[in-house]
């Protein structure tokens, strides 16, 4: 490939698919658009970044952006906001990209997903990710394009908001109080993630159009919470809360200025586990073996308490 468009490609999952496309074909140009150029700083170091401001929203510049290009990876997402939000960043932005890729004679997407997703699925977040499949679903389909959708369980990696808001929290705190403690999740490793992006594209078969993306080991949230902690040298002991207080932990801190650590949607996502069917392809399919949860053991400095 020549050039490849992605989307997000200044977020946390999208640095680390910039670096996996760059080390697989350091010739092919990879055109990153942000709505602030200095979101895009960590793509410095990767000389076939090509970031430009722009709107994703907007099919004209869309369109322009994507002509001449072999593929579109779309990773755009929000995690909190109101069902309004959900809808225009999960599936009216969608409609506008696949319109441009049309246009622009784009026919080879990979749209990054989540786990958990359902038309009927308990949050905002959950059910608008699904409308969002069926919509490039339906484009792709009337295009003659192919399409490769990842669902990905929660993501970890060393620049992570997960584990490093897990981590800090333990070091300050004495003990973790935590909604959705019972929730169960399938952590998977970004670069597992990235490289599946980059097999995706680099396979002319594809094992099937929806690949679930999960690590080797199902935890509940208190077992993450835990087992971060034990890595970064700081384990706190976990108050599980009932899922009203997590709601009004959260209708609390939706009230603090700036991105809240967590919403009421957040929450709600979490009655749906977030793990593997078993149903779909996986990661094997792909040619990976996931990395589990303890290599992030190498990014954590134990810090020792009794010190403090
Ligand atoms: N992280 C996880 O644990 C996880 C788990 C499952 C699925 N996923 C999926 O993986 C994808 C990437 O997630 P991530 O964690 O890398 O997200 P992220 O770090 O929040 O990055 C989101 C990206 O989207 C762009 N963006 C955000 N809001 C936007 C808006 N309102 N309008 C236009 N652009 C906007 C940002 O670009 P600029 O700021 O440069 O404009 C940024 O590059 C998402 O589709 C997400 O649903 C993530």
């Amino acid at each position: 490939m020549k050039k490849i468009v992605i989307t997000g490609g200044t977020g946390f999952v999208g640095r680390s698919i910039c670096e996996r496309l760059f080390e697989h074909d350091s010739s092919c140009r990879l055109v990153v658009p942000t709505r602030r150029l200095v979101n895009g700083r960590t793509l410095q170091h990767l000389p076939t970044v090509d970031l430009i401001e722009c709107n994703v929203h907007d099919p004209k510049a869309m369109a322009a952006l994507l002509d001449g290009a072999d593929a579109l990876v779309h990773l755009v997402a929000i995690l909190h906001g109101s069902a309004e939000d959900f809808d225009r960043a999960h599936v009216q932005l969608p409609r506008h990209l696949a319109a441009a890729c049309a246009s622009a004679g784009v026919k080879r997407v990979v749209h990054v997903s989540a786990l958990g997703v359902g038309l009927q699925a308990p949050s905002n977040y959950l059910r608008s990710k699904a409308a969002g499949e069926a919509v490039w679903q339906q484009a792709l389909a009337a295009a003659g394009g192919a399409l490769t959708i990842l669902r990905p369980s929660v993501i970890f990696g060393a620049e992570d908001r997960f584990t490093n808001l897990f981590a800090k929290l333990q070091r300050v705190f004495p003990v973790m109080p935590l909604a959705g403690a019972g929730a169960q999740f399938q952590p998977v490793w970004v670069g597992d993630v990235a490289q599946a992006v980059v097999n995706s594209l680099a396979r002319s078969v594809q094992p099937g159009p929806i690949i679930e993306c999960a690590g080797p080991e199902v935890m509940t949230l208190q077992q993450i919470v835990q087992r971060v902690g034990s890595l970064a040298g700081c384990r706190r002991p976990v108050l599980p809360l009932p899922e009203a207080a997590g709601m009004l932990q959260a209708a609390a801190m939706g009230l603090l200025p700036g991105e809240p650590m967590m919403s009421r949607d957040n929450v709600l996502s979490m009655r749906v586990p977030n793990v593997a069917s078993g149903q779909l392809p996986g990661l094997a399919a792909l040619g990976i073996t996931p990395q589990g949860i303890d290599i992030l053991a190498a990014h954590f400095h134990p810090v020792d308490l009794r010190h403090r």
